[in-house]
């Protein structure tokens, strides 16, 4: 039994199937083909924190596959009343096949996955974000093909996105230059890579942009960060991308954010909005790289 808590939960082939399934999920779906894998499986969705795209791709995406969700909150089930994560697993795993959770620290996730009969899906955590780095190179992909040797600025806070990205890099052999506030620098430690390993910091925004394949940022403040906000509102002033921003990259480079975002801070509206920017596929996919990655974690590598 697989459980996908970080990226690095699965190798380089791995990816490459879930890729080319992706691709295949996404062909039959958009030409209306019944693939009713999942049929008879019941999939948990767990939220300690707010959703829009997790919750409609992983519930839109398990019903198009024959599949039932279940969809749980911290406030109206006993996770908001203090039952131990280890009995919500113990008992949540005997009555489902899969469950997908978005929570808090990374370690509650574990301790729910260590507890666990079925697979666990990490639908965000404050340390990483795997499900939107799948979407997210899978997009990658179909614009610009493999990302294998590109590099992929990251301008914006050391985040679960960041970590998220390093860990993508040192997998399937990629660069990423990070530049945060001081401050807020990533940690290789948290993110789980080796030190220096397939990133690049850099002081100046500007400079990790320059010749990139893809430019991606994210909110100043994730959610459970609030009490930050207003501080984090001026140490990221600086960390807005911008039209220089993206002049400085490959003139073919590719603009993302996971979403929600708030332009003016993170990005400007002529960027989110301009040519360059593929978030909408970015946010579609997440439906079709998450079915291929149930399809995977139910069923192995399935052909056809
Ligand atoms: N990108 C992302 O995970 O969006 P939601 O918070 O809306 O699920
Ligand atoms: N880094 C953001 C991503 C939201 C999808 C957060 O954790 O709130």
């Amino acid at each position: 039994m697989k459980h996908y808590l970080q990226f690095k939960d699965l190798s380089a082939d791995d990816y490459a199937h879930l890729f080319e399934r992706a691709a295949v999920i996404k062909k039959k779906f958009k030409s209306y083909e019944k693939y009713h894998p999942l049929t008879d499986r019941t999939v948990a969705l767990i939220f300690e924190k707010a959703s829009t795209r997790t919750r409609v791709s992983f519930e839109a995406g398990t019903y198009q596959l024959g599949g039932s969700v279940v969809h749980l909150t911290t406030g109206d089930s006993q996770l908001g009343r203090a039952e131990p994560i280890e009995d919500s697993a113990r008992v949540i795993s005997r009555m489902v096949d899969l469950v997908m959770i978005r929570t808090y620290e990374q370690e509650k996730i574990e301790r729910f996955a260590s507890h666990s009969r079925v697979p666990v899906i990490n639908g965000l955590t404050n340390e990483f974000h795997p499900c939107q780095i799948l979407a997210d190179i899978f997009t990658f992909i179909e614009h610009r093909g493999s990302i294998a040797g590109k590099t992929v600025a990251w301008v914006g806070d050391g985040n679960n996105m960041a970590n998220t990205w390093l860990q993508a890099a040192e997998l399937l052999g990629f660069t990423v230059h990070v530049s945060t506030p001081s401050g807020y620098e990533i940690d290789s430690s948290v993110a789980g890579v080796a030190k220096g390993s397939h990133y690049k910091v850099f002081k100046d925004p500007l400079e990790a942009c320059r010749g990139a394949d893809l430019i991606t940022t994210d909110v100043w403040t994730s959610m459970g960060y609030e009490a930050e906000n207003e501080a984090r509102k001026q140490a990221f002033a600086d960390w807005c991308v911008d039209a220089e921003m993206m002049a400085v990259a490959a003139p073919d480079a590719l603009f993302m954010h996971c979403l929600p975002a708030h332009r003016g801070e993170e990005v400007e509206a002529d960027v989110i909005d301009g040519p360059q920017s593929v978030v909408w596929d970015e946010a579609e996919n997440r439906l079709h790289a998450q079915k291929a990655l149930m399809e995977f974690l139910l069923l192995g590598k399935v052909q056809g």
